[in-house]
């Protein structure tokens, strides 16, 4: 997936500075508060351009098995740790494309962190969008990928979408749990190493 493009949002702003959510994020329903398995409380909020050190952690946190799930390649830590991309990961175009980040803060230690990712972006010229998601490693089974992507759809309900779609490794059992949950369509093809799935709102 590497449709991402920036917008203009502030950059000079950090991510002390800006608020945790703002007003209209709320009210279009875009941050919403879950509860893991573990019983931990984090918010689901979408990505600003004052998370890139956190997004910065969060990268350190993934093992070469979770990249390659969700990129389907190899990436560097360093070249994940890039400057340019870090900045275009955490800046989306609004028009067409919603990133929600997981949002940890430890209330013992005021510790902020991002366990993980969500991205839904639209098709050019159609009415659907593709997704993704990513978790950091320490917190996988704890229900965050579920939660990420029922979110993701239903954001792209409320969008009046008409699909979402999305490809994975044939070996991802996790995720094919999780779409198999949420009601999309696919079948296993045995001479294909992936897997699109495609889910009819
Ligand atoms: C796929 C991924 C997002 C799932 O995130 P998660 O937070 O672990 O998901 P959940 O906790 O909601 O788990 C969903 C189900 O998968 C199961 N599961 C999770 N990880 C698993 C694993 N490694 N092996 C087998 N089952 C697994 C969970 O037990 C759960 O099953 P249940 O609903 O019957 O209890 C996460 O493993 C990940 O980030 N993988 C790397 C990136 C990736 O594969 N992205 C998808 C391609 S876009």
């Amino acid at each position: 997936m590497n449709q991402i493009q920036e917008n203009q949002i502030d950059l000079t702003q950090t991510s002390a500075e800006r608020p945790a959510e703002s007003g209209s994020e709320l009210a279009a329903g875009l941050v919403s508060q879950f509860s893991m398995k573990d019983g931990t409380e984090v918010s689901l909020r979408p990505i600003h351009p004052g998370d890139e050190p956190l997004m910065a952690q969060f990268h350190q946190t993934l093992s070469g098995r979770s990249v390659y799930m969700r990129y389907f390649c190899s990436i560097s830590l360093e070249a994940r740790l890039a400057h340019e991309r870090l900045v275009r990961i955490c800046h989306v175009d609004r028009e067409r494309e919603v990133a929600l980040v997981v949002d940890y803060t430890n209330k013992s230690s005021g510790k902020q962190q991002i366990l993980g990712v969500g991205r839904l972006i639209k098709l050019d010229g159609q009415n659907e969008a593709e997704v993704a998601i990513l978790v950091s490693d320490q917190y996988q089974k704890q229900g965050l990928g579920t939660e990420l992507l029922r979110r993701l759809i239903q954001i792209a309900r409320d969008q009046k979408l008409h699909r979402v779609s999305g490809e994975l490794l044939r070996d991802n059992l996790a995720m094919q749990i999780i779409v198999k949950k949420l009601g999309f369509r696919f079948r296993l093809c045995a001479d294909s190493a992936s897997i699109p799935v495609v889910l009819e709102l």
